[in-house]
């Protein structure tokens, strides 16, 4: 059985990454465990938690404290969205990138033969309406897209014969984990639906935004485990063009999924900068049984039935430090529980 170690297996698309990959692969995870989180509790234990967990900060670990050599390590760690990329310049930085390289650098001598990296389509930036291929020219628009061209730029010049290198550009996340997020554009609308009956879209709703469920997320990953290649470094964007969407089109399609909720625009409203469009043609030709399966409509209810029976309350949700991820960080930090780096107070 292959041995996968996944850094960062505990945030919003972790556990259902371990879920999907647990039957086949022995896995070890590390993690810092900022969000805890649950919004079911459910068989969590046996579902979602890794063979081996370590909780630790990954900027003060290193690989040869365990007591075996991956097969392939996953880096989902990171400061993982723009409005904590942008309060927390320099630790995304140094998490995102410096520590990164760091890890990958520690594997490629170790021994480790593949890496796997967790990037993102954000990196094409204000794209027009052209669908951006993996050889176009990226401009990456905030600091959180910064750090993973920069990995990613470090991560292709390690990469070697031995040591091959896989840069996942994710779409955005969408979907149910019990490590629920809802600042995705796909689960805010959902929980709109529930608590208000409404969707108020905050641009204008024409960005178009390419989404990916969680669990294709988590095929796409097994996938890049499994992926044989002569490339040393493959960047490869990850989705597909049923999940692509003008964000007034998905939100009219989630408020049919769950019934009867209004959708508002706010016509006002300066069009969004980040509206881009992806081509993901090269995934689909080299991946094809590892394609995103998910829909729309059944995703909407999964989420939707999870949401109804927690115990949790979600009418001020946008405000919520359980499942808004910078307001956890900084309830963490006000509480003086980690500091401005991030690092627990012990
Ligand atoms: N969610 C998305 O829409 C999306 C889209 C594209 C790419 N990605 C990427 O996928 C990866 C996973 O995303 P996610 O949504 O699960 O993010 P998340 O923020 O929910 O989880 C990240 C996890 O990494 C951990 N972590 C961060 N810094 C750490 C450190 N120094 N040491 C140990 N653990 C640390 C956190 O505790 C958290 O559990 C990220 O790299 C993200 O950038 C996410």
């Amino acid at each position: 059985m292959k041995k996968i170690l996944i850094l960062g297996h505990t945030g919003y698309i972790g556990p259902v990454v371990i879920n999907h990959l647990k039957n086949k692969y022995y896995i070890c995870g590390v993690d810092t465990n900022w969000f805890k989180a649950r919004i079911n509790k459910k068989n969590y234990r046996e579902k979602y938690v890794s063979n081996k967990n370590i909780i630790k900060d990954i900027r003060n670990f290193k690989l040869n404290e365990l007591n075996f050599i991956p097969d392939a390590i996953i880096y989902l760690a990171a400061i993982s969205n723009d409005p904590m990329g942008h309060e927390f310049k320099k630790v995304t930085k140094e998490i995102n990138s410096n520590c990164c390289v760091k890890i990958a650098k520690e594997a490629k001598k170790l021994g480790v033969k593949k890496f796997i990296f967790a990037s993102s389509c954000s990196i094409y930036g204000a794209a027009g309406n052209t669908k951006k291929k993996e050889s176009d020219k990226i401009q990456p628009l905030t600091d959180y897209a910064k750090s993973k061209v920069i990995s990613e730029k470090k991560l292709e010049k390690l990469s070697s014969k031995n040591f091959k290198i896989i840069s996942l550009r994710f779409a955005t996340a969408a979907g149910y984990s019990p490590k629920l997020r809802l600042d995705l554009v796909f689960n805010d609308f959902v929980v709109n639906c529930i608590t208000k009956k409404e969707i108020l879209i905050l641009s204008n709703g024409e960005p178009w935004r390419p989404l990916i469920h969680v669990k294709d997320m988590a095929l796409s990953i097994e996938w890049a485990i499994e992926y044989t290649t002569k490339k040393n470094f493959l960047a490869i964007n990850i989705g597909s063009d049923k999940w692509t969407f003008r964000i007034r089109d998905l939100a009219s399609k989630i408020a049919k999924s769950l019934g009867k909720a209004k959708v508002k625009l706010n016509k006002n409203n300066q069009p969004d900068k980040r509206s881009y469009t992806v081509d993901f043609s090269l995934f689909k030709k080299i991946a094809k049984n590892f394609q995103p399966r998910e829909n729309v409509k059944d995703a909407a209810k999964v989420l939707a039935k999870n949401i109804l029976e927690s115990n949790y309350d979600f009418k001020n949700f946008r405000n919520s430090t359980k499942f808004i991820r910078l307001k956890t960080l900084k309830n963490l930090q006000e509480k003086k529980l980690i500091n401005k780096q991030l690092f627990w107070i012990k």
